[in-house]
């Protein structure tokens, strides 16, 4: 055995000691609203589906007759001979939604986020280093992003317009090019970025604002646009509320074609394939016929956060389908994810380094294929005063 696996296993046991060690879990899931571990099912609360489009029968359905159509591979990447006549359709489609003249599809949300930002903070290109003003909670692939680049990020603290804005001005009449960086709706707080603000001092110091819009996009925005018409360059996921798999760039048509020749996780990577590009064409389709289940989705959320709150739980700054129960410490989320399991609730624990030190908690989410009758249900399994409880109640 290589003396580095030794080194391994020492992180594996200080991450057990600490309460912050991994494991994958064994799933089975037959529909969108629940999940079973060996013989024990649970209602999931921790899918990103937020529309249940996973199992849709015309997701289904068109995911079946393109790979039947064309195959269940693209065979090479997008520069080679993987960019199937569907992708232009597609992304013609997904250009209209997001209202920007162009965009391009990518492997996944992930991928995006780590090579496109790699590419747009390329120095040799821009000619300078970039300044990168990124929100301090943003999502792990866009610092990795950012890292791959070698940009350094200027962090403003999470959601802080105005903390923003004097970092901005400390770099007036700089030249070099600037670049905003947040999440539109944020992974794990379930809280929205002051995007009309954000905007508006992109605006007023030239800087380019780059928008991660994958958990509003499909379930936020009118017709499920998302909440990203301030941004100047688009990233997003089908991965959540379009219930697949993939992510889509929207932006001009310089940036796209920029990425074209830049972008090495879209060089370098085989093109997504045919029945993944089927199910995404159908829900793009469905979404505009959705306001009912987002509408849905919604009053769930809200519902849930005033029921929790009345209980004594903190729920941190959301207003959207993902409502966290901040815990404090890894042993109490931990906990109060297991109590929430013996009652039939399937809620994952989320711990620093995801969150910051101190903000361990349970992430839920909210989708259309809950009831009314599982949010109640929920609740009660929270109403129990055995339950560990947040720091604040
Ligand atoms: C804000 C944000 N961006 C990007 C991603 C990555 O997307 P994907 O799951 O498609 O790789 C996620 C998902 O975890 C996310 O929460």
């Amino acid at each position: 055995m290589p003396g580095s696996e030794r080194s391994y296993e020492a992180y594996l046991e200080t991450r057990e000691r600490e309460g912050s060690r991994r494991g994958l879990t064994g799933i089975e899931a037959r529909d969108a609203r629940s999940i079973s571990i060996g013989d024990e099912a649970y209602v999931n609360f921790a899918s990103n589906d937020y529309l249940a489009l996973r199992f849709h029968p015309a997701l289904i359905e068109r995911a079946r007759v393109w790979a039947q159509e064309y195959g269940v591979g693209a065979g090479a990447s997008r520069l080679v001979t993987g960019n199937l006549g569907l992708f232009a359709g597609l992304e013609t489609k997904v250009a209209a939604l997001k209202e920007k003249p162009s965009a391009l599809i990518m492997a996944s949300g992930f991928q995006a986020n780590a090579s496109v930002l790699q590419a747009v903070f390329d120095r040799s290109v821009l000619g300078a280093e970039p300044l990168v003003f990124s929100d301090r909670l943003n999502h792990a692939s866009i610092h990795f992003g950012c890292a791959a680049s070698g940009a350094r990020e200027i962090r403003y603290r999470h959601g802080d317009a105005v903390h923003l804005g004097s970092l901005l001005s400390q770099y007036q009449g700089d030249e070099r090019p600037k670049f905003i960086l947040t999440e539109s709706v944020f992974s794990m707080d379930g809280d929205v970025a002051p995007l009309a603000e954000i905007g508006r001092l992109a605006r007023e110091h030239d800087a380019m604002l780059i928008v991660d819009d994958a958990h509003a996009s499909g379930i936020l925005g009118e017709g499920g646009r998302g909440l990203s018409e301030e941004a100047d360059v688009v990233i997003g996921t089908f991965s959540k509320a379009l219930g697949s798999f993939g992510a889509y760039v929207a932006c001009s048509g310089t940036f796209r074609e920029y990425l074209i020749n830049r972008c090495a996780g879209l060089i370098y990577s085989t093109a997504l394939p045919p029945p993944v590009l089927g199910a995404i064409d159908a829900a793009l389709y469905l979404l505009p016929s959705l306001d009912a289940e987002r509408a849905h989705v919604a009053s769930l959320a809200k519902r849930f956060r005033q029921g929790a709150r009345s209980l004594g739980y903190d729920t941190g700054a959301s207003i959207t389908q993902i409502v966290p129960l901040i815990a404090g410490s890894n042993h109490a989320a931990l906990s109060l994810s297991k109590r929430l399991r013996e009652a039939g609730f399937f809620a994952t624990a989320i711990r620093p380094p995801t969150v910051p030190a101190g903000t361990a908690r349970l992430r839920l989410a909210f989708t259309a294929a809950h009831s009314t009758a599982d949010l109640d249900g929920l609740l009660e399994a929270l109403d129990d005063r055995a339950l560990p409880r947040s720091a604040t109640a």
